[in-house]
């Protein structure tokens, strides 16, 4: 028997402050879960939908390090970039708050007692590296050393980005301390550990067998999970960033970033709601869902839920719908290597469309696998569906009736056979689209409403209003009284889904209030009901605009495999300094230079050096023009035996560096000296 609910508890995975929110994010959890809690509001269910940043984490330290700046800096900086960009997009917060918030601070840290008090951690001594020099315990991703698997040298505490390995790390040969450089020493460090291997029983009953109608992605993740055996997690770190552990013995100590992270799904409903938050949290009858992608699934459905039981007044999920990951031109979606689509950039390029974004994330939406983004396939999608049907339809129902009523919704006038059936069809879609809300299958869901536009758009070219009007304008009445009237029922259904286009829909018809509850219906707008003025939904993108978006990823791989092949030389023996001293360096002039014939590469310089002249070949050809560097100052070996080169005898060598990409530059004095003047 299905429970009754009489409220429901929406939240999003809190995402890190730690960067941008990108299209992976909005496909995995926020678009998702603002269809699903729109669907509800409209429904007139009680329902809030709970977000903030997630603001703690080894990973916004070392950002943090890495800029010059304090953990608190980077957070500041990105929740107010994610938060704007979710309003942006129209992501539907009740609360959009953060884990840096003393209500968080207070909550968590209430949290962690009441669960010390009541003896559901284990208290247990381990050994930790620990950084002598900045005398601190090192966080896995703050050593460094090699691959035992692979042999790369810069292999992280937890993972080998180089051949993927997940590692300890006490895995790594030769390990470092990213901090200060020095080896790291082993050292004792007391933490508590949450027993989820004393939670396993009840976990396996609650999951796996009175939740079987989690998806499949969802249920066969936590099946694995629990068939390897669960083992206690400590829940506490030594870090100075977070939210420190309220007990005497723990000085440096901080609870570790996914206890207390969902734990500011609680603590921002308090934020919210002072009053009534525990009703939210702890009656029976509220529904909590969390929206979040398949890395987070361990932890809101073993994890949070183990922590939710041990504190022992809490609700527990009725669903955790997470997606799969959506990955952009065949590549998975990776901050560090910029390879995104950033919201706010997109914002940026297609100013006003965030329903286009919002429509290709859904219709494409890594429901059950994941998914490619291509801008090809956004395009496709935007022309061919938004622009073709849904614009289409809504712009010809609107222009026909500003042409033959004044813009006034016509009479109804008769019934036939085939408005008969489509008008089932539109009863049948509306509850196609409700079923499907209802499970989470927002694919689906959108591409019911989208039908509607598609059996209108069939109906008018069936119909063929615009020829009917030369002999029977009684027809035209009812046809287009009809085509307004899926355009209202458009207005209804994709309000979840593309909430501005709806919003607009609306002010089209002059549709003031709305209720789900009348989707289907083929009374929404009264005969003689005034239109306003209306406008294209749509417009068409071109080739170009995406041609732009594929070059700037091309230009992100460029810079990348540039990067990736940045090899430092390894340095050279020592020489001692009268070896050094041999060497004659000096600054000249150059009076002349000129194309080598016949060699590409090779330019020939005059230069002044103070006690003549002299001539040096060099093969800069490829990176600067001989005439820009007459007059100019060059640094040369001035007692390098002469060679031939080409049959030119060279006096010397002319200094330059490589560069990453194999260019060279010139090195020249950073102020005019005399020519001749030595190097050293
Ligand atoms: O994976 C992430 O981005 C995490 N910051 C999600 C946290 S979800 C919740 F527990 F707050
Ligand atoms: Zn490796």
């Amino acid at each position: 028997m299905t429970k009754k609910y009489n409220r429901t508890l929406v939240t999003s995975a809190l995402p890190y402050a730690n960067g941008p929110v990108h299209i992976g994010h909005m496909a995995g959890v926020y678009i998702p879960a603002d269809i699903y809690t729109r669907y509800m509001r409209l429904k007139g269910e009680e329902v809030i939908h709970i977000g903030g940043s997630d603001e703690h984490g080894v990973p916004i330290t070392i950002r943090a390090k890495k800029e010059g700046v304090t953990p608190q800096d980077i957070v500041d900086k990105y929740h107010t970039i994610i938060k704007k960009s979710f309003e942006d997009f129209g992501i539907t917060f009740d609360i959009y708050s953060r884990t840096s918030s003393e209500t968080h601070k207070q909550t968590a840290s209430d949290f962690f007692l009441k669960l010390y008090n009541n003896g559901q951690f284990e208290e247990k001594t381990s050994e930790q590296y620990y950084d002598e020099e900045a005398q601190m315990f090192l966080a896995d991703r703050y050593i460094m050393g090699e691959c035992p698997h692979c042999g790369n040298p810069n292999a992280y505490g937890d993972q080998c980005e180089s051949c993927g390995t997940s590692l300890s790390p006490t895995d790594l040969k030769n390990p470092r301390s990213t901090i200060s450089g020095s080896t790291p020493v082993m050292r004792e460090t007391k933490h508590w550990y949450l027993p989820l291997d004393k939670h396993e029983g009840w976990l396996r009953q609650w999951i796996l067998e009175d939740h079987k109608e989690w998806k499949s992605n969802v249920y066969g993740q936590c099946k694995s999970w629990l068939e390897m055996g669960l083992q206690p997690r400590a829940v506490s770190r030594d870090l100075d960033w977070g939210v420190p552990v309220p007990l005497a013995d723990a000085k440096g100590k901080v609870l570790y970033v996914w206890f207390d992270a969902p734990i500011g799904y609680i603590s921002n409903t308090k934020e919210l709601l002072p009053d009534s938050w525990e009703k939210w949290w702890k009656a029976e009858d509220t529904k909590l869902v969390h929206f979040i992608g398949k890395d987070n699934i361990v932890f809101h459905c073993i994890v949070f839920p183990a922590m939710l039981k041990a504190e022992g007044s809490f609700i527990l999920p009725e669903n955790v719908p997470a997606n799969e990951f959506l990955n952009l031109e065949g590549d998975k979606i990776s901050t560090s290597r910029n390879w995104a689509v950033w919201l706010h950039e997109y914002l940026e390029d297609f100013p006003g469309q965030q329903d286009s974004l919002r429509y290709v994330l859904t219709a494409n939406a890594p429901e059950t696998k994941d998914n490619d983004f291509t801008w090809k396939d956004f395009q496709a999608r935007h022309n061919n569906e938004l622009v073709a049907i849904l614009g289409n339809f809504v712009n010809r129902a609107l222009v026909l009736t500003q042409k033959y009523f004044d813009n006034k919704v016509p009479q109804y006038n008769d019934l036939t056979m085939p408005e008969d059936i489509m008008l089932a069809d539109i009863k049948v879609i509306s509850n196609r689209i409700n079923k499907h809300l209802e499970v989470y299958h927002f694919r689906d869901a959108l591409k019911a409403a989208m039908s509607l536009a598609r059996i209108g758009n069939k109906y008018l070219a069936d119909t063929e209003p615009w020829k009917v009007a030369k002999t029977d304008m009684k027809r035209v009445e009812t046809i287009l009284y009809i085509a307004l009237q899926i355009t209202a029922n458009l207005g209804i259904a994709l309000e979840p889904f593309l909430p501005f286009a709806a919003k607009k829909i609306r002010e089209f018809l002059n549709m003031d209030n709305m209720s789900w509850n009348q989707l289907g219906s083929m009374y929404l707008l009264p005969a003689g009901h005034q239109l306003n003025a209306s406008e294209l939904l749509f417009a068409k993108i071109e080739d170009e605009t995406i041609e732009k978006q594929i070059q700037k990823l091309l230009d992100t791989k460029k810079a990348n495999e540039a990067e990736a092949e940045i090899k430092v030389a390894p340095q050279k023996e020592n020489v001692a300094f009268d070896d050094f001293a041999k060497m004659d360096l000096r600054v000249g002039t150059v009076l002349e230079c000129t194309k080598v014939p016949k060699a590409d590469k090779l330019l020939q310089f005059l230069i002044d050096d103070g006690m003549g002249k002299r001539t040096i070949v060099s093969g800069i050809a490829a990176w600067y023009k001989a005439e820009e560097l007459v007059g100019k100052q060059v640094c040369f070996i001035a007692n390098l035996a002469p060679r031939k080169i080409k049959g030119i005898e060279s006096q010397g060598m002319i200094l330059s560096v490589e560069n990453a990409d194999g260019s060279l530059s010139l090195i020249q004095p950073s102020k005019e000296v005399n020519p001749g003047s030595q190097i050293g």
